[in-house]
């Protein structure tokens, strides 16, 4: 979901540019108002989160999923290894694409206990030639979110996906954070990747250039041509939680969403049930059951009917999701409790 007002903005200058007598996207990248609308996001990414100086920020398309493979291509170099913390289904995804590109191994795993929390760092067993730590800070799928970062001396590495700009980073603990910008940011066709600058002194330069961090850092993201539009609607994305209060207000109001949708379930008497282990309930992505499962095809249609969609779970785990990214409203949540709580009337 993105928030109205952006896309009614988008709609009014889609066609005519400020005046420029044509669109954003169909300028030429180099021309001063895209250039404008670039380092503009730019320099709201590095605002709204606090990205310290010695960050590169920068914009590369084929998703999170070319992170997978990028990130172990740029910084196992020499003798070191990737540490994998398996906590899901997109842990997993990085953690097989990773191992065409370097020395991977699993730190810890969550598959016995199905996924259900994200593991405390005591339990990670970690080599000692470690170069980094990788952690999917929001299982999308399953989830589960990490609300402590885990308290390891190996530099971190975040696959933040679908929670980025809804909490602060701690910078001090990682080396890179990136994701694809499609839940909480913007349309996709980009990922964000926050890389320390000492990580770049590094990495190979016998890569194709378009997979080397520190060619795109040299750049300005702007190697080759960069996806104008995601861009685009992402600087505006910004400057709506610039005017709403910046983090603190996301994470304010994710808590306020989630923490009325896990209450419903929990005081449902039963009816719904929450999967995942209390201390790692996502922000973002609300699971949860029916206790008669056989219902929830009912659930998700009468839902559909009254407008709210999407809350069928993923195929790979079934059951129900609601995913409450950033601009969805508290109102859209308040609704869908409501709906819950007659639904359980109606058929119970
Ligand atoms: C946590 C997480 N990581 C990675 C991905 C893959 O992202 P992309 O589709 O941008 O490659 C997703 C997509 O949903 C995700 O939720």
């Amino acid at each position: 979901m993105l928030p109205l007002a952006v896309l009614e903005e988008v709609q009014a200058e889609i066609v005519d540019y400020g005046s420029a007598g044509m669109s954003i996207i169909e300028m030429s990248h180099r021309s001063p108002p895209y250039e404008a609308v670039h380092r503009g996001a730019i320099a709201l990414l590095r605002d709204l989160l606090a990205v310290p100086d010695d960050f590169e920020v920068l914009f590369i398309q084929g998703g999170a999923t070319m992170q997978f493979g990028m990130l172990p291509l740029n910084l196992l170099t020499g003798s070191s290894a990737g540490a994998y913390v398996d906590t899901g289904a997109w842990a997993s995804k990085a953690f097989e694409d990773a191992a065409h590109h370097g020395d991977v191994y699993e730190a810890w795993s969550g598959r016995d206990i199905g996924y259900t929390r994200m593991p405390q760092a005591a339990e990670l067993s970690l080599r000692r030639d470690t170069r980094y730590v990788h952690l999917t800070s929001n299982e999308t799928i399953g989830g589960i979110q990490y609300k402590e970062w885990p308290d390891v001396a190996e530099p971190l590495v975040a696959d933040m996906s679908s929670d980025l700009l809804s909490r602060r980073v701690p910078w001090e603990r990682f080396d890179v954070v990136y994701g694809g910008v499609q839940k909480n940011v913007a349309p996709a066709g980009l990922a964000l990747v926050f890389i320390r600058r000492s990580a770049l002194e590094h990495t190979p330069r016998d890569l194709a250039s378009y997979f080397r961090y520190d060619v795109h850092a040299s750049k300005d993201s702007m190697y080759n041509t960069p996806p104008v539009f995601p861009i685009y609607v992402m600087e505006k994305v910004l400057r709506w939680i610039q005017d709403r209060g910046g983090l603190p207000a996301m994470e304010a109001a994710a808590d306020a969403r989630a923490g009325l949708l896990y209450q419903t379930i929990d005081e449902s008497d039963g009816f719904y049930t929450s999967p995942v282990d209390g201390a790692s309930r996502s922000n973002m992505n609300v699971v949860f059951r029916l206790s008669d499962h056989d219902l929830e095809p009912q659930f998700v249609a009468v839902a559909s009917g009254r407008g709210m969609v999407g809350l069928k779970g993923h195929r790979n785990v079934g059951g129900c999701r609601a995913s409450i990214y950033n601009a969805m409203p508290m109102a859209g949540v308040e609704a869908l409790c409501e709906f819950m709580a007659d639904f359980q009337e109606s058929v119970g």
